[in-house]
């Protein structure tokens, strides 16, 4: 079992003796993964490595920020704000499952742009053990990929025989901040799991604001590292409220608060039932769209963690 610093010196003359000279790009996504894997590579090979941010419109509050201030300085780091194009792709589009296949189209579009201009060869990748072990067999530890525009990338998978808590301790040892190394699990599809229903701005936004306040109370009490996941979800129901003395009309908002091990199955985290309250609170008072807050109780299986 090596050490974390010699895992890493190992795995950087590895991305060496397998890229050489060559260009090589990764889709950076600002969680433990990615950015473990743009780090090694970029100490292996320098900027030749482009490490690609997208912004699909479906981010965090404050996460453009927060993945670009992180890595600026140390990748060579492209930012696309591709949120027009999601947004004009995903209009009108109600199913979940359509919501994600669009998502994950323009992803690639959007990437495949950026790897042509880049003369990248190499796709690095951040898959880990638990992504490949349940299909063993199937694939080979060196293999292609193609494009749709048919550029082919030979893929680079620095870290796929780690295991999560392996990822981090390299995390750790590489200098990247805790809040990236820590980082709760995020979809790829962002946000875009998160409101029920067809996306518009106006509704992720109202989203974005309800996610910040129940990450920012969860974290003020101190229940963060305790816990999976924690946010909330935009549903398409809206109900009757009264606000000041006037009747209002708006959303129901479902806050969602995990633990799991592995994802595959959760159960819902037992919360103190003044956080539920200011949680309540502070949504329906700080953002007009939404008269009521509902706590989700249901664990994983029969529901799901996402809600779309
Ligand atoms: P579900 O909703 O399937 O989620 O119970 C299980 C875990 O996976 C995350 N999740 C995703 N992660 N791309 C990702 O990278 C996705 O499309 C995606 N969908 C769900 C979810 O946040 C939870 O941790």
């Amino acid at each position: 079992m090596l050490s974390p610093k010699e895992f890493i010196e190992d795995s950087i003359q590895k991305i060496k003796d397998q890229i050489g000279d060559e260009k090589a790009i990764i889709a950076l996504s600002g969680g433990v993964d990615s950015s473990v894997c743009s780090v090694l590579v970029q100490e292996a090979i320098g900027d030749n490595l482009t490490a690609v941010f997208v912004d699909h419109g479906l981010l965090r509050e404050g996460e453009v920020e927060q993945v670009t201030n992180t890595f600026k300085d140390r990748l060579n780091l492209k930012f696309v704000d591709a949120s027009d194009e999601f947004m004009d792709a995903l209009d009108g589009i109600e199913d979940p499952e359509l919501k994600r296949k669009i998502i994950g189209k323009i992803f690639v579009d959007v990437f495949e742009r950026e790897a042509i201009k880049s003369g990248a060869k190499f796709l690095v990748q951040g898959t880990i053990a638990p992504d490949w072990i349940e299909t063993k067999g199937e694939i080979k530890s060196h293999h292609n990929l193609a494009l749709p525009s048919g550029m082919k990338l030979k893929v680079c998978e620095p870290i796929r025989d780690l295991y999560k808590d392996e990822v981090r301790e390299i995390g750790d040892e590489l200098n990247i901040p805790a809040s990236t190394v820590y980082r709760q699990p995020f979809p790829g599809p962002g946000l875009g799991v998160r409101v029920v229903g067809a996306l518009t701005k106006e509704n992720v936004e109202v989203c974005r604001k309800a996610n910040k306040i129940v990450c920012d109370e969860i974290e003020a009490a101190g229940i963060d590292k305790d816990v999976w996941q924690y946010f909330a979800v935009l549903t398409n129901t809206k109900v009757t409220g009264v606000k000041g003395d006037q009747r209002d009309f708006g959303y129901l908002v479902v806050v969602r608060v995990v633990n799991s091990i592995d994802a595959m199955t959760a159960s819902v985290a037992e919360l103190p039932w003044e956080v539920i309250q200011t949680i309540s609170k502070r949504i329906t008072s700080e953002i007009s769209e939404v008269t009521h807050v509902a706590l989700s109780v249901s664990d994983k299986p029969p529901a799901t963690i996402e809600f779309c």
